[in-house]
């Protein structure tokens, strides 16, 4: 596994595994799957409820506390700083944990500043290791940095893939020194993405399928990246992309699949 580090030190890996859509009576046995695989990056959300199959697959994977890396999301209705705190400490309840290492803020409406600030005094009692937001278009996450009361948040978790590329989005984010995540990097699987015939051309090239190479082109932009599956084989496939590299000619090929 491939590591960054965030702003404030923190080092998260660069490719992950996310409980979106699953259902709670399947979380477990699919984080613990995804650990076993190798991934160590795990990221759910109160609005997914499944925060406490989670907790049980982190106690029962085999692997230490300090080497996983778990993200939740506060959702939209926890908002306001009493709310937001209240929620991230049932968060840690519910996860089983005594820190989270990284807490994100859903979605930018509603009270999002008192939750963001509520997310601040949580990082400065060392109860979350990072603070970020998610789905922040470069306005707001300007704004946010601009006039957030004192921490920067270290990762702004967004859709990307090759129809979706925010390459915009991606400066923006580097100006302000906050680490761009991936989520949908498959795009869902909509518009037929895995047969693409430039995804496809660049795997057959690489010896490796059209999803490796999606993932592997988030990776070498330098964002981290997440992914969603319940099958095993899949997991294993997705983690299989740290021994190739995509050229030149490849990126530009697949710059040209960007929708916007
Ligand atoms: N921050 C946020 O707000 C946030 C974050 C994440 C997701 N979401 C939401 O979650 C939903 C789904 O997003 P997602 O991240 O799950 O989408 P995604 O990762 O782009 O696509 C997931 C799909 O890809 C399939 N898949 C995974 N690995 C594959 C492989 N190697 N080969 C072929 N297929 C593969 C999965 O199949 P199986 O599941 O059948 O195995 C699943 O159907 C969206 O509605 C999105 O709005 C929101």
């Amino acid at each position: 596994m491939q590591y960054l580090i965030l702003n404030n030190g923190v080092k998260m890996p660069i490719l992950g595994f996310e409980v979106h859509q699953i259902p709670p009576e399947k979380t477990k046995q699919a984080v613990i799957d995804a650990i076993d695989v190798g991934y160590r990056l795990i990221d759910t959300a109160q609005a997914y409820d499944n925060e406490s199959e989670v907790g049980e697959a982190i106690r029962e994977c085999g692997v230490a506390r300090e080497d996983l890396f778990i993200t939740t999301k506060v959702c939209v209705g926890n908002y306001g700083y009493d709310n937001c705190k209240a929620s991230v400490l049932e968060s840690l309840k519910k996860l089983g944990l005594d820190y989270i290492d990284l807490v994100l803020l859903h979605r930018p409406c509603s009270d999002y500043y008192g939750a963001y600030r509520a997310l601040e005094d949580l990082y400065g009692e060392g109860l979350v290791k990072a603070i970020g937001v998610s789905n922040f278009n470069p306005e707001r996450l300007t704004d946010i940095c601009l006039f957030g009361r004192e921490v920067i948040p270290a990762v702004n978790q967004v859709e990307a893939n090759p129809f979706n590329a925010q390459y915009i989005a991606q400066a923006n984010m580097e100006k302000n020194g906050v680490q761009m995540e991936a989520c949908e990097p498959f795009a869902e699987g909509n518009n037929d993405i895995f047969n693409n015939e430039i995804l496809v051309r660049i795997a057959e090239k690489n010896n490796k399928t059209s999803a490796q190479v999606m993932l592997r082109w988030l990776i070498e932009r330098s964002i981290v990246v997440l992914f969603k599956s319940t099958d095993k084989d899949m997991m294993a496939e997705n983690i299989d992309v740290f021994d190739f590299a995509l050229d030149d000619g490849d990126m530009l090929e697949i710059m040209s699949l960007d929708k916007r």
